[in-house]
């Protein structure tokens, strides 16, 4: 048994100092003290605030994207992830077109069992809609997935939008979540031939090419087609202020729709894509990073609880040798970021003078496990719920750098970002994997059945 003890604890009615029992996998006891008697190992959360683990819902380890492997894959991603606090991802298990879910589930299993440290689940992306994938939603569901992803843009990923609907109509009575990638892929495709006829080549023509209105487009549509068949979605990665007028105005009728944004869309904006040589291909990443009255409305909007959930959309790719493909021709940069290890502290750090720990736990724990059918044995710290645990120092500074990140990729986003506050302890399944930001090597990591 372990003793967290004399920490403040991050409960649903309020923070409370006490101390918390982890026996086995699991969260066995919490009082105002707890006697150390039958403890194996005491840890000392003073000064920290202790958290239920927290949850990265969006996240592409170790997968083909169309044009190249991600950097990261599930060892060091979920190791990475553990590092800076997260105890569970949600990873995007991807059906290429001819391949049948149950095949897409395998080898997203064989890519993850017994590599990971943090917990992982699957969402099951669908990009060969038909009759054959229709009859396999339901295994889905039997082999512990509630949430699936389709695309409107990606020519190699998107569905149109009677076979969306019929996706919606096909998970609703079973309770499904559709995570949807909302941007209007025709309209990229010809802003893209457009941008590079004008002679933009380089990074500064990917924003240009996917403008706010192909975002709040395909959330206006989507939030339709919810409408249509009832179901439930959520919106990820939501980037810009027109896109949450467009849900604001679907959940005024009623729509039930939650709604997801990340890190690099309230922390950065479409000035990085300006920096010298080929810098601003760090950025590229769909959708892109937008103007700072976006980043201005999506912060608010955070602040007055608009946003259910924040992820990171981890998808990494090196700067030399796979985004450098794309020199003289944006649109062949592999889309997309790094950010799983460092979401905690940016957001808690950025954040400080707006919103609290219980804030932070809701947008990175309690929701994400609400969304996604782990609650209430993730996202909570109660007894009986995993023990998945990270103690949180709000005192310590340190530097996002590069060179000493977990993450298996040549740059961060958020080189020199000055963060307040770090994870101290973190253990998944019971298991003490991360110390001050640096692993111990334990890989307790298992699949979560939801
Ligand atoms: O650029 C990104 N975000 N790549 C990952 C796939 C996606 O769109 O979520
Ligand atoms: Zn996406
Ligand atoms: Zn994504």
């Amino acid at each position: 048994m372990k003793l967290i003890k004399g920490g403040m604890l991050v409960l649903p009615d309020g923070l409370v100092r006490g101390d918390v029992v982890l026996d086995g996998a699991k969260v066995a006891r919490i009082a105002a003290s707890i006697e150390a008697t039958d403890a194996d190992e005491v840890v000392d959360a003073s000064g920290c605030w202790v958290f239920p683990g927290f949850i990265d819902a969006h996240t592409h380890m170790q997968c083909w994207t169309g044009m190249d492997w991600t950097a990261d894959s599930f060892e060091t991603g979920t190791r990475a992830a553990a590092c800076g606090g997260t105890t569970t991802i949600v990873d995007y298990a991807t059906q290429d077109k001819g391949m049948t879910l149950a095949e897409a589930l395998k080898e997203w299993h064989s890519r993850a069992d017994g590599t990971c440290t943090s917990n992982y689940a699957f969402h099951m992306a669908m990009a060969d809609w038909n009759e054959r994938t229709r009859a396999e939603v339901d295994d889905m569901f039997d082999a512990g997935i509630v949430s699936f992803k389709t695309y409107f843009a990606y020519d190699h990923l998107r569905l149109d939008d009677a076979q969306t609907l019929e996706v919606l109509e096909s998970i609703k009575d079973r309770g499904g979540i559709l995570c949807v990638h909302c941007e209007n892929g025709t309209l990229v495709n010809e802003l893209q031939c457009r941008t590079l006829a004008r002679g933009v080549t380089g990074p500064e023509g990917h924003p240009m090419s996917r403008p706010d209105v192909c975002e709040a487009e395909a959330i206006s549509r989507l939030c339709y087609l919810a409408e249509l068949s009832g179901a439930r979605i959520n919106i990820v990665h939501l980037s810009t202020a027109l896109g949450l007028e467009a849900i604001r105005d679907a959940k005024a009728r009623g729509v039930d729709v939650a709604v997801e944004s990340c890190p690099q869309y309230l922390l950065l904006d479409d000035t990085r894509y300006l920096e010298p040589g080929f810098e601003g291909a760090k950025y590229v990443m769909s959708p892109p990073l937008r103007k700072p009255h976006d980043v201005a409305v999506l912060r608010q909007a955070v602040c007055d609880g608009e946003i259910d959930t924040l992820a990171t959309d981890h998808c990494a790719f090196n700067l030399k040798g796979q985004k450098d493909r794309g020199v003289g021709d944006f649109t062949r940069i592999p889309n997309g970021g790094p950010g799983v290890e460092h979401r905690p502290a940016l957001i808690m750090t950025s954040f400080a003078d707006a919103l609290g720990p219980q804030d932070f736990c809701r947008l990175m724990s309690e929701n994400p496990a609400k969304v996604f059918g782990m609650y209430p044995r993730k996202g909570v710290l109660a007894e009986g719920a995993d023990a998945d645990v990270c103690v949180w120092d709000p005192n310590c500074r340190w530097t996002i750098q590069a060179a000493t990140q977990h993450q298996n990729v040549d740059y961060t986003p958020y080189e020199g970002f000055e963060a307040q506050g770090r994870a101290k302890y973190v253990f998944v399944n019971g298991v003490l994997v991360a110390r001050d930001g640096e692993p111990t090597g334990e890989k307790p990591g298992s699949y979560v059945s939801r």
